[in-house]
């Protein structure tokens, strides 16, 4: 039998041969964790590479004593993402390598991915040890009515000056966007039109993003504004603007109510932002958990997770998930 020391070594041996994606069926991921990152990734049509590279972080002489090799590269975005689902104490050491490869390498970018971040992104698509089937209140109000309401009129003062002479085209994606929506269009004082579209959500499985509702109208050679609740990786904002960019409109430009830049993935410009946000999970005005609060009139914060407390079961989607995979053996 191999001793732990050796099974490491060969470990280590296996993730040191880079391996591109999207071909995940070949790629020996050393964590389940990161086969799911990149299933996710793949939805989006994001494209990675796994562990393509390793950063030397120490020498004793000529000899490197000290490397660090992230999980993956996201070429399109010039990205390096390390995914830590590990304990606290090797986080620790973690970030230590991390400070280091960055005074090493200041041109790269690299961007560390909790344990709690990763579970996060999970509970967003509704599995992982966040996902709650309960609904739990909310915490506080984020922002009023009277706040939107402000903030909204001014975005539709600023839009009807920038598109001043044009017909814009606003689309939106359902089903968040609806309040915000029908709230901006009244604020913006120019002939226009609106779209609506409808995509589906990562479930698990990588089939890739599908465009359930299409435009109903050609946008070829037409000002448009692609209107949203809330950018949170940019995953789904940047699947749709090359869509929507095939579609060859005079010009793209987005408008977003709420911006979660902590949790960028894809960075994206956004001309228009009603608010940054901090990484929190937020319902209301348009915004759901499992499909409820969207009526809200104002943003509130979700109570916390109570991780670490007692057991919950896991979500729908997670345990029909689990019967798929019992029912068909790989
Ligand atoms: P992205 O592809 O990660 O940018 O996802 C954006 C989508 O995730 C939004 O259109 C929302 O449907 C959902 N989302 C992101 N953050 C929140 C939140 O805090 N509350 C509710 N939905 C959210
Ligand atoms: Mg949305």
């Amino acid at each position: 039998m191999a001793t732990v020391s050796q099974e490491r070594a060969t470990r280590r041996r296996q993730r040191r041969a880079p391996q591109k994606g999207t071909k995940r069926s070949k790629v020996a991921f050393a964590h389940p964790s990161e086969a799911e990152f990149a299933r996710i990734l793949d939805f989006y049509g994001v494209r990675w590479e796994y562990e393509p590279r390793s950063f030397p972080l120490r020498w004793e002489g000529e000899r490197i004593v000290e490397m660090f090799t992230p999980d993956f590269y996201l070429p399109e975005l010039d990205l390096y993402i390390e995914l830590t689902t590990l304990k606290q104490s090797l986080v620790t050491e973690k970030n230590r390598k991390l400070r280091h490869l960055r005074e090493l390498h200041p041109d790269i970018n690299v961007m560390l991915l909790y344990k709690r971040d990763y579970h996060r992104l999970l509970a967003k698509y509704g599995y992982g040890p966040l996902a709650h089937e309960d609904v739990r209140g909310i915490e506080r109000v984020l922002i009023t009515v009277d706040e939107l309401e402000r903030r909204i009129t001014e975005l539709g003062q600023q839009i009807s000056q920038d598109y001043a002479g044009t017909e814009p085209v606003l689309i939106g994606v359902l089903k968040g966007v609806i309040p915000f929506m029908s709230d901006l269009m009244r604020h913006i004082a120019l002939p226009l039109s609106v779209e609506l579209m409808s995509v589906s959500y990562y479930t698990g499985d990588a089939e890739g993003v599908r465009i359930t509702k299409d435009l109903d109208r050609d946008i070829a050679g037409s000002h448009v504004l692609m209107v949203e609740d809330i950018v949170d990786t940019g995953m789904t904002l940047n699947y749709l603007l090359h869509y929507l960019r095939t579609r060859r409109p005079a010009s793209l430009k987005v408008c977003t109510l709420l911006d979660k830049r902590a949790r960028r993935l894809v960075d994206l410009p956004l001309e228009y932002v009603g608010f940054e946000v901090g990484d929190e999970f937020l319902v209301g005005y348009g915004l759901d958990y499992l499909e409820k609060y969207r009526n809200l009139p104002f943003i509130g914060i979700l109570k916390p997770e109570q991780d670490g407390r007692k057991p919950r079961r896991p979500s729908r989607r997670a345990r029909g998930k689990r019967m798929e995979k019992k029912e068909s053996p790989k």
